[in-house]
């Protein structure tokens, strides 16, 4: 499969930001491990990080046209607010997983709410890393 893995605001700072609530993994050791994964099974694995919504919007367009298989995506805290991202996930009719490093449902209330979760096959939350494998196992199964 062709899977894209986006991540959105402030996760290229991760090993860097709140470690208790994010981990220790650096953005680049993240991706490392992702791949790894990915790659170990198989699939083509591409990924982008961008801190701007419009460059997010960007890339999910760019996605259409690539013919991906799959996406999955952690949005930061464009989750809660963005209705631009959901519809640029609406548009694209590809499988797409909303995957959170940390317990959005646990922490302030308004991280509870995702505006993209309706448009996301599976909302993944608190499983730190493994919460995108376990997104590529989830496209598998589609
Ligand atoms: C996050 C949770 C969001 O509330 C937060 O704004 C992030 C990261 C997570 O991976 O747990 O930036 O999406």
């Amino acid at each position: 499969m062709k899977i894209a893995v986006i991540n959105g605001p402030n996760l290229n700072f991760l090993g860097i930001r709140e470690p208790d609530v994010y981990g220790k993994e650096t953005y680049d050791d993240m991706v490392h491990i992702i791949r790894k994964y990915g790659e170990d099974k198989g699939h083509d694995m591409d990924f982008f990080q961008s801190n701007s919504e419009g460059r997010i919007i960007d890339y999910l367009q760019s996605c259409y046209f690539k013919e991906l298989d799959g996406i999955i995506i952690n949005p930061g805290a464009y989750t809660h607010y963005s209705y631009a991202i959901r519809d640029a996930i609406a548009s694209i009719s590809i499988a797409t997983i909303e995957v959170h490093l940390s317990n959005i449902h646990e922490r302030e209330g308004f991280r509870s709410q995702s505006v993209v979760e309706d448009v996301c096959v599976r909302q993944i939350y608190g499983k730190k890393i493994q919460g995108y494998l376990e997104a590529i196992d989830f496209l598998e199964t589609l």
